[in-house]
């Protein structure tokens, strides 16, 4: 964060800067902008060789047009005490000074343009050290993990990470590495006794919910039954819940991948044998 700050405060000056060198010094020795071939063409055709000597008939640049007239507005203002006669502008200086001008604010809305386009666009290639659902959450210590499915009647949710953590039983995982063709993914949160379950109902989408009474998971939406451990049980689901990877570190965190959706198991998967433990909250739907 403080490096997109800094990048944005860089910008923001470069802005500056541009819009300062544009804007500074409307007199300043480097005349801006050029004749247009057209008035230059023009021009030579008024031409008229004149006595050698004769300056006014030398064709002169924007440039020099811009310092002659800079030269009669300082003679113009002399003082008091030295009255000049007036000299109307001269309609061609006017010119260049209006052209001078369009051409520094065209410029100078471009820079400002383009530094808040690029400034916009460092801050959404910026790395935000994301954090939440599409991340690796750390979910917590284990013993903390298994403290929380226990004060929540068997479930755990965690909103950051759109999941469900359950126990998972030691004597299932036997087999667990026969039925799981994910099993490296989630080996070592299976080995701790949790697994990590995504609340999302592979039938179409719904939000599944715990059902405390049966100990397992079933979907409001068509009826869908998976046990505590995700397997599907009954309804039209083509699946057991889908879950995510897991990682136990050596500090005994669970990390849990949720960037990356594992299907759920096959139906007929049923590696903890567990039978509903109380009535369904969901009467159970047909299978489709
Ligand atoms: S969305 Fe869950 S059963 Fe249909």
């Amino acid at each position: 964060m403080t490096w997109l700050i800094a990048g944005i405060a860089v910008l923001a000056v470069l802005a500056l800067i541009v819009m300062f060198v544009s804007l500074r010094g409307q007199d300043s020795e480097t005349a801006f902008g050029q004749l247009s071939n057209e008035a230059v063409s023009r021009d030579r055709s008024k031409f008229t060789p004149a006595a050698e000597g004769d300056s006014s008939s030398v064709i002169r640049t924007g440039k020099e047009v811009e310092l002659a007239a800079k030269t009669d507005r300082s003679l113009a203002t002399v003082g008091p005490s030295t009255p000049v006669a007036y000299v109307p502008p001269d309609a061609e200086t006017i010119g260049v000074a209006r052209r001078q001008f369009l051409n520094r604010g065209i410029i100078a809305m471009f820079g400002l343009g383009l530094s808040s386009f690029g400034a916009a666009c460092i801050a959404f290639l910026w790395p935000t050290g994301a954090s939440g659902f599409g991340s690796v959450i750390n979910v917590g210590k284990i013993n903390d993990i298994q403290a929380g499915i226990k004060a929540g009647g068997g479930f755990f949710y965690v909103p950051e990470g759109r999941m469900w953590v359950t126990e998972y039983p030691s004597t299932a995982i036997e087999k667990a590495v026969d039925q799981y063709g994910f099993y490296d993914q989630v080996s070592d949160g299976l080995s701790a006794g949790v697994v990590a379950l995504y609340q999302t109902c592979p039938h179409l989408g719904c939000r599944v919910p715990e059902c405390a009474t049966s100990q397992w998971f079933e979907c409001p939406c068509h009826g869908s039954q998976y046990n505590r451990v995700g397997e599907k049980k009954g309804g039209p689901a083509p699946r057991g819940m889908d879950r995510f990877p897991m990682v136990v570190t050596a500090g005994n965190d669970l990390l849990v991948n949720t960037g990356s959706v594992i299907q759920g198991p096959a139906i007929g998967t049923n590696t903890t044998g567990q039978e509903a433990e109380g009535p369904n909250c969901i009467s159970g739907a047909e299978e489709h």
